[in-house]
């Protein structure tokens, strides 16, 4: 009866499992504070999406992690750059029955770790994120994702135009029909920590993101952020991270008509293994209930390194 009446369901169709992909490794690497996740080489991500597809699992997020960085992230668009190089594997041999997504920033690909172009030397103080020059950057990653078979890109730098300037690459170059989901309201958030581990990216000087993600003070200029992305052609929005930000999911979900996704981050992830190591909750039953709350606040889609474990252990199941 409790089934019967229960008002949200948490379905395997409504994940994303985000995947790492590493330039120039021969076994996957393990990320120690992502515990369960690796950095995959070119085949064992292959052998991976094939296993989720298997599952039932129907989308997975690309992030790359290069072998060389520079000042302006030039593998992140170079069509020989690791994420083009999976996403063309991944679309031979999965493109049919996978939705291909590709996170589209530079953090991965920067010697300074910024999301985007910087417009003085690295570490100094007065040194801001060049929001216009990067967009520039943004435009090419967008067309090289999309021509290397990417179905959906994510931009996730928190650039002001960067969903309309995609737009207008994409369509430019013929590829209309590929998706924008746009991390509209990104917080400056300390639970990427070991997401950042997962991508070796480090700020130089020890800086942070809190020039252009948002304040976690504030929720209405979330639903700015989002209004803003919809009215430049996004087809999805995101509220990043999940659990922290339950009534901006909420506030959002009321305000759009547009799919809303959630992404249950990195330090979300950890935290919930690292306790239950300890034996301090119960892993299942914390995972469930912390992907039915975001569900239940309004979430259409959850990205999740959760994706995989609920497939295989949760899928029909735990309540
Ligand atoms: C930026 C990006 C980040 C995450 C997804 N895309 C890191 C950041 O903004 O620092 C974090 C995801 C996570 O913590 O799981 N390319």
């Amino acid at each position: 009866m409790r089934d019967l009446v229960a008002e949200t369901q948490l379905d395997v169709r409504q994940l994303v499992a985000p995947l790492f992909v590493r330039e120039g490794i021969d076994e996957p690497q393990p990320i120690l504070s992502l515990p369960g996740v690796v950095q995959h080489t070119r085949a064992s991500l292959v052998q991976e999406v094939r296993e989720l597809a298997a599952l039932g699992v129907r989308a997975v997020i690309l992030f790359g992690v290069p072998a060389q960085k520079d000042e302006v992230g030039s593998g992140a668009f170079d069509p020989r750059g690791i994420v083009q190089l999976a996403l063309r594997d991944l679309s031979a041999e999965v493109g049919d029955r996978m939705v291909l997504m590709a996170d589209l920033c530079v953090d991965e690909y920067t010697s300074h770790g910024h999301c985007g172009v910087l417009d003085g030397p690295a570490g100094d103080p007065h040194t801001s994120v060049d929001n216009d020059a990067t967009l520039e950057i943004y435009a090419r990653i967008a067309v090289a994702q999309a021509d290397a078979g990417a179905h959906v890109v994510a931009p996730s730098g928190m650039m002001d135009g960067q969903v309309g300037v995609i737009r207008a690459a994409l369509d430019g170059a013929g590829h209309r029909n590929t998706a924008i989901l746009a991390y509209s309201a990104k917080y400056a958030s300390g639970l990427y920590g070991p997401f950042r581990d997962a991508v070796d990216c480090a700020i130089v000087g020890g800086g942070d993101r809190k020039a252009y993600q948002q304040d976690w003070r504030n929720a209405r200029e979330a639903m700015v952020e989002v209004r803003a992305d919809i009215a430049e052609g996004a087809d999805m929005v995101m509220v990043k991270p999940a659990l922290s930000y339950l009534d901006i999911i909420s506030a959002v979900k009321t305000a759009v008509d547009v799919p809303v996704a959630a992404y249950h981050v990195s330090g979300e992830y950890s935290m919930i293994k690292a306790a239950a190591a300890n034996g301090w909750i119960d892993h299942d039953a914390v995972a469930t209930e912390q992907l039915t709350a975001i569900r239940r606040a309004g979430a259409d889609v959850i990205l999740t390194y959760l994706t995989r474990w609920f497939a295989e252990h949760a899928a029909g199941g735990a309540r």
